[in-house]
């Protein structure tokens, strides 16, 4: 679906309500899926990220990827775009501000990177079908349409099928961090 009919679309809130089921170890998931579709919202928006869907034939989400291309300031920026909006979500306020708290407490990875698959999700019903593959790879392609050359990720180390899906993309182990594996895969010209 391109970016400006995914601004516009309730799809939005159905990504916020897959992220808050699926990625249960992330801080975002905590802030309510009101918080959440707030955060992609302005996300979409945005020239630095690539926010692709999958849907199924009767229009529901299937599954969702999102990119960036200048991760390391992804959170700030998209907090400042969604700004206002986000005053309705106080409790989302304390736990995004909790995690950005507890980020720069932790200090930044021993990798430096920008260009980030930062989260995938599948719905549970249609997990191992592809989708997640055939996301992946549309948002590799786009990522070589910008001319990057690689791209990162951040798994947790027990994350068992994310890593077994990102290792049969070809990714690779960089480096474990603090419960994290940072993985890195070449983008062919
Ligand atoms: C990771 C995730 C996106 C994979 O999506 P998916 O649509 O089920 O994956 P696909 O069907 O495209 O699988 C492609 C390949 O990845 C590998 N793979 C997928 N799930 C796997 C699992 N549970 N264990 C091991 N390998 C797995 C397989 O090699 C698979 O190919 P195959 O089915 O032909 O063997 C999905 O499991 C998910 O949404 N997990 C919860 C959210 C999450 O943890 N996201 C990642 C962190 S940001």
């Amino acid at each position: 679906m391109p970016r400006n009919e995914l601004q516009e679309s309730s799809v939005l809130r159905e990504i916020a309500s897959l992220h808050a089921r699926s990625l249960r170890d992330n801080g975002l998931s905590r802030c309510g899926t009101g918080f959440i579709t707030c955060y992609y919202e302005a996300a979409a928006a945005h020239p630095s990220t690539i926010l692709l869907t999958e849907m199924t034939d009767d229009d529901k989400l299937a599954g969702f990827i999102l990119c960036s291309t200048d991760c390391r300031h992804l959170f700030s920026r998209v907090m400042r775009t969604t700004g206002f909006r986000a005053v309705r979500y106080p409790r989302g306020i304390v736990f995004a501000l909790a995690r950005a708290l507890v980020s720069w407490l932790r200090g930044s990875p021993p990798v430096r990177y920008d260009v980030e698959v930062v989260f995938v999700a599948v719905e549970q019903n249609r997990l191992r079908s592809g989708v997640g593959r055939a996301l992946l790879a549309k948002a590799l392609e786009e990522l070589r349409q910008r001319g990057k050359r690689g791209v990162f990720l951040r798994v947790a180390e027990n994350n068992v099928a994310a890593i077994g899906f990102y290792e049969s993309a070809g990714f690779e182990p960089v480096i474990n961090w603090r419960g994290k594996r940072i993985m890195r895969r070449e983008i062919k010209a």
